[in-house]
């Protein structure tokens, strides 16, 4: 495993930017943390790599979990295993060489085995299953070898401002993180999901006043 301390630089969308401050708005929340960690997920989005989430869900279900500070920081090369949703819930972050941040669940889709990161496989590395020798492509954990009938399901991950790196959602195997999270956000928290943007949402009271950084 290689590690440096070069991080990428941000260069911020207007459009996201307005998004972001919409979203950070102090007037828009009740849960002001959360939809602070969540408006990172725009901009990092935006400057591409910063904060990129992979993401999905939650093995058994369909069940949301609050944020979840997972790392103060993860260096290019690094890979950290983790939990979430829940306590019992295997998953492994990974920044990959070009600083593209990526979780996944690290429990095989074939018969629920552990899956490691092997960095050194490839160009970019690799999660492998040992149990049946099943392969998954790191980027977007889709199945490149072996059994397994699906790709790994996702963990949305967001890097704040200060380095460290949450869990905020989670989405199936072959979903987007946006699809994922705005799934359970349409479920659980639909006012965040307006302001975001998601399908199907319903914008409430979106403002370009008071937003700032998180
Ligand atoms: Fe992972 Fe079979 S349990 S390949």
């Amino acid at each position: 495993m290689t590690t440096t301390t070069e991080q990428p630089d941000a260069h911020p969308d207007p459009e996201q930017e307005a998004l972001h401050d919409r979203i950070s708005a102090d007037s828009l929340t009740t849960r002001r943390d959360y939809l602070r960690i969540v408006a990172t997920v725009s901009g990092g989005l935006a400057v591409g790599g910063v904060a990129v989430a992979a993401g999905v869900l939650h093995r058994h279900g369909d069940g949301t979990a609050d944020p979840k500070k997972i790392a103060d920081r993860i260096e290019r090369g690094q890979s950290l295993a983790f939990r979430y949703p829940g306590e019992d819930d295997r998953a492994v972050a990974i920044r990959m060489a070009d600083g593209t941040l990526v979780g996944y669940s690290a429990i095989c889709t074939h018969l629920a085995c552990a899956v490691l990161w092997r960095a050194e496989r490839g160009s970019e590395g690799e999660l492998y299953c040992p149990c049946h020798e099943g392969v998954f492509d790191a980027r977007t954990g889709d199945v490149t070898a072996g059994p397994p009938p699906r790709g790994l399901p996702k963990v949305v991950l967001v890097e704040r401002q200060d380095g460290s790196v949450w869990a905020i959602g989670t989405a199936r195997s072959g979903e987007s993180p946006q699809e994922g999270l705005c799934r359970q956000l349409l479920g659980s928290r639909p006012e965040v999901a307006g302001q975001l943007g998601c399908p199907g949402a319903r914008a409430e009271g979106a403002t370009t006043e008071g937003g700032r950084r998180v």
